[in-house]
């Protein structure tokens, strides 16, 4: 039966076979009439016919191979995902996303990076269009990320992989969550230091979006805002406006996705609370330094020794603080996945947090418990995300 895991994974593999991305599905744990079979696997190939997924069922003694189209695939792996087979696991090129279903419990969903860095796996007349970033564009150019003929430029190859990933997880997120249809969307993106990712993000809704989207920069630096402004209208980005500002002062009257990478310490706090409050369906945060939870820590004896160590104490401020985070996110009715935004031998502030707006109400009973008991364990008292949303983190507090 469809439960909120199996619809949140369908809406990943709904995503990567439209796009392209699906590299590799199987679903196993068969527990349909025929004992015989063992799993499913669905690849995407390339016919004389066209594009096509490749179905493998895999039976005790035999394979049968049959190929589908992408709306009878879609069709067939729809009714499959929890009922017949209660595993999943799909692999796309910006994702890893696994469900599992155990007998008498609610389905569960792990949402983790891509196994390798491959291409899209697309037929070769449809690459170009299938990028996520075309490095001839104008704003990469113009923010000096690539020089003349859309090379990326020397020393700029790690920031435009990662504008490349961020637009690659931006789709299936984008898929899933529940924006309105409507109306244009708007995305804010908060300190947004010198826009690439903003550039990026309204370059890609201007191609996926159903119709024009409005995308706000806010960023504390006046010298950054007047350069992406510059940009922006030197490249006709139409829609794209950048305005000078601190996130916790910023007015943001509508946000539909908001977005926060490496906005320092409780920043991203004061980001999330901003779309939150706004209502936003998306939530997308890579939070930077963990300074505020950090002397708040206190720890079982039986860590103390090992949280003498500066990086392991930061390294449990970071998971202390971020778990938080998603909990209390949780409590404001988000469904939340943590991940590796890239690898990190190219930075080391790659987790991102996204959250995306559940449509069926939260128990918030049950999330403040849980937010609470987290916060007790950690000893922490004060939390910006917590204090901008009004909750009260105190272990004898009821609601
Ligand atoms: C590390 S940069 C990241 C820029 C961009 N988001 C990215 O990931 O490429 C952080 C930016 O956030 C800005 N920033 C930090 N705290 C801020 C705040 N409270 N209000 C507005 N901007 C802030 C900084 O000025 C800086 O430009």
């Amino acid at each position: 039966m469809a439960d909120e895991s199996s619809e949140k994974f369908l809406t990943y593999l709904r995503a990567a076979m439209g796009d392209g991305s699906l590299t590799r599905l199987t679903l196993g744990a068969h527990r349909g009439s025929d004992p015989t079979l063992r799993r499913l696997v669905v690849r995407p190939v390339v016919l004389q016919a066209g594009p096509r997924f490749a179905f493998v069922w895999s039976h005790a003694t035999r394979d049968i191979t049959k190929n589908f189209a992408a709306d009878d695939a879609l069709a067939l792996v729809t009714g499959l995902v929890g009922t017949d087979f209660a595993t999943a696991n799909l692999s796309t090129t910006t994702v890893t996303v696994q469900f599992e279903q155990r007998p008498g419990r609610p389905g569960r969903i792990h949402v983790g990076p891509a196994l390798e860095e491959t291409a899209a796996p697309v037929p070769a007349h449809d690459r170009t269009k299938k990028r996520s970033v075309e490095t001839g564009s104008a704003w990469l150019r113009g923010l000096g990320v690539t020089a003349d003929g859309g090379k990326v430029r020397k020393g700029m190859e790690a920031k435009f992989r990662q504008v490349h990933r961020f637009v690659e997880l931006l789709g299936p997120l984008i898929a899933e969550a529940p924006l309105p249809t409507d109306r244009p969307w708007t995305l804010v993106d908060m300190g947004c230091g010198k826009g690439y990712l903003t550039f990026a993000a309204h370059a890609y809704l201007a191609r996926a979006a159903a119709g024009p989207a409005r995308v706000l920069g806010i960023e504390a630096r006046a010298d950054l805002v007047e350069l992406c402004g510059r940009v922006a209208r030197e490249t006709g980005a139409d829609g794209l406006s950048f305005a000078a500002g601190t996130i916790a002062g910023a007015a943001v009257e509508q946000a539909d996705i908001l977005v926060a990478l490496h906005a320092c310490d409780t920043a991203t706090d004061d980001a999330l609370a901003k779309g939150i409050a706004a209502g936003a369906a998306l939530l997308v945060v890579a939070p930077c330094c963990h300074r505020e939870v950090r002397p708040q820590l206190v720890a079982p004896d039986v860590l103390e020794d090992a949280l003498r160590h500066g990086i392991l104490r930061e390294r449990q401020a970071e998971f202390a603080t971020d778990s938080l985070r998603a909990a209390l996110l949780g409590w404001a009715g988000y469904s939340t996945s943590i991940f590796e935004f890239i690898s990190p031998e190219h930075t080391g502030k790659n987790l991102m947090i996204s959250a995306v707006k559940r449509t069926r109400p939260a128990d918030t009973a049950e999330a403040a418990r849980k937010v609470r008991a987290l916060a007790a364990f950690y000893g922490i008292r004060h939390q910006t995300l917590a204090a901008r949303l009004g909750f009260d983190l105190s272990p004898a507090t009821v609601g």
